[in-house]
């Protein structure tokens, strides 16, 4: 379990009405499972992505955009299968994390909360990583995620070495 702290800026600005939005994710099982999962440094994707959800939420509320989709997209946008960065096999560039996590995670955001992806949702979660994946987002609303994760991840950039994870790499093992 990660002993991680979200800032506090970020903590007192959850209302009542984004918790009515988010609550169907972050009680279940399955999203749980994400503060387990390597973010980067002490970070676990669950901490990382109620960061993003909560920008988002209230980024999309000045700006009168869907802040509900916001909020889900954002909460939902890295909810892929697997931790990737305890997984032994390496896999050819255009398999590898980076690339194929917002397809992986929008197919799991189907299955496990069907009712929760309509289209805008499903393209916030898909186009994320742009300009990584090719293709750009569609809606406002998920260019504002595609922007606020990186933001949100601006934290590796105090980290050199791990870099190459911001991207989804598996670093080279050296046999010593
Ligand atoms: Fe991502
Ligand atoms: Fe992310």
């Amino acid at each position: 379990m990660f002993n991680e702290m979200l800032p506090v800026k970020i903590l007192k600005n959850i209302d009542e009405e984004y918790i009515e939005i988010i609550k169907p994710i972050i009680a279940n099982k399955e999203f749980i499972k994400r503060k387990l999962y390597h973010h980067h440094e002490n970070r676990s994707v669950y901490g990382h992505s109620l960061m993003v959800s909560l920008k988002s939420y209230h980024v999309a509320k000045k700006l009168g955009l869907d802040y509900k989709a916001a909020a889900i997209g954002g909460l939902l946008h890295d909810f892929y299968y697997k931790d990737w960065q305890t997984e032994e096999e390496r896999k050819p560039l255009l398999e590898s994390h980076g690339f194929v996590h917002p397809k992986e995670a929008l197919e799991n955001s189907k299955k496990i909360f069907p009712n929760l992806i309509d289209k805008k949702t499903a393209n916030i979660i898909k186009r994320h990583m742009f300009p990584l994946t090719f293709i750009p987002p569609f809606y406002y609303e998920s260019w504002l995620i595609c922007f606020i994760d990186k933001y949100c991840s601006l934290e590796v950039f105090k980290t050199p070495k791990e870099w190459y994870k911001y991207v989804g790499l598996k670093k080279e093992e050296k046999n010593e």
